[in-house]
């Protein structure tokens, strides 16, 4: 059996107001501060641009892209960076911005990345929380959605690079 789309987990508006309370909380706990913001491709792009533009303290913008060795499905832990910063973030506010937190391998592997960097402060925003799928301890500063062990696509996140211009959170599984 093939797999492919067969449902919606979250709809735009859910996403949209669970967005900007995301952006609230943050512009809150950065008020007076510069913060760098650095989104993970490909999957955070949307989400990436979606909650800057509901911040209201001022921003920079950067991006990374990783590859983790292993299956669509599972990463292996094995993380390689495909695209650096473009600028050191040493003494800055860095806010990581990723789409989902899985095994959690890929995210205390950028913050072990980042930290030696010696930034002001790291932070860590994910759209989508799978704790049941949790690998190794890592701090999530901000989640948007605590999620079951489902494979999920849309809103910039892909199954096998596709899906990624739903403008909702859909479910994959066998159709
Ligand atoms: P981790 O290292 O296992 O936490 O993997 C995180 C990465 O796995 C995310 O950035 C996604 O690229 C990918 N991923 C995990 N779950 C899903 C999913 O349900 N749909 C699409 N990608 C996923
Ligand atoms: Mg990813």
């Amino acid at each position: 059996m093939a797999k492919g789309l067969v449902g919606k987990l979250f709809t735009t508006e859910e996403i949209q107001a669970r967005v900007r309370d995301l952006g609230a909380q943050i512009s809150q706990d950065y008020a007076g501060q510069e913060v760098l913001v650095v989104g993970i491709l490909k999957g955070a792009f949307v989400f990436c641009a979606d909650l800057m533009r509901t911040l209201q303290v001022p921003t920079n913008l950067d991006f990374m892209a990783v590859s983790s060795y292993g299956t669509s499905t599972e990463s292996s832990g094995v993380i390689r960076i495909v695209k650096d910063l473009e600028a050191s973030v040493e003494g800055r506010h860095v806010l990581l911005v990723e789409d989902i937190v899985d095994s959690g391998l890929t995210l205390r592997y950028l913050r072990e990345y980042l930290e030696h960097q010696r930034p002001a402060s790291l932070k860590i925003c994910v759209l989508l929380d799978k704790p049941n799928r949790r690998k190794t301890d890592v701090v999530v500063d901000y989640t948007g959605f605590t999620i079951p062990d489902e494979f999920i696509v849309g809103y910039g996140i892909d199954y096998a690079e596709r899906y990624r211009e739903l403008p909702y959170i859909g479910l994959i599984g066998e159709v």
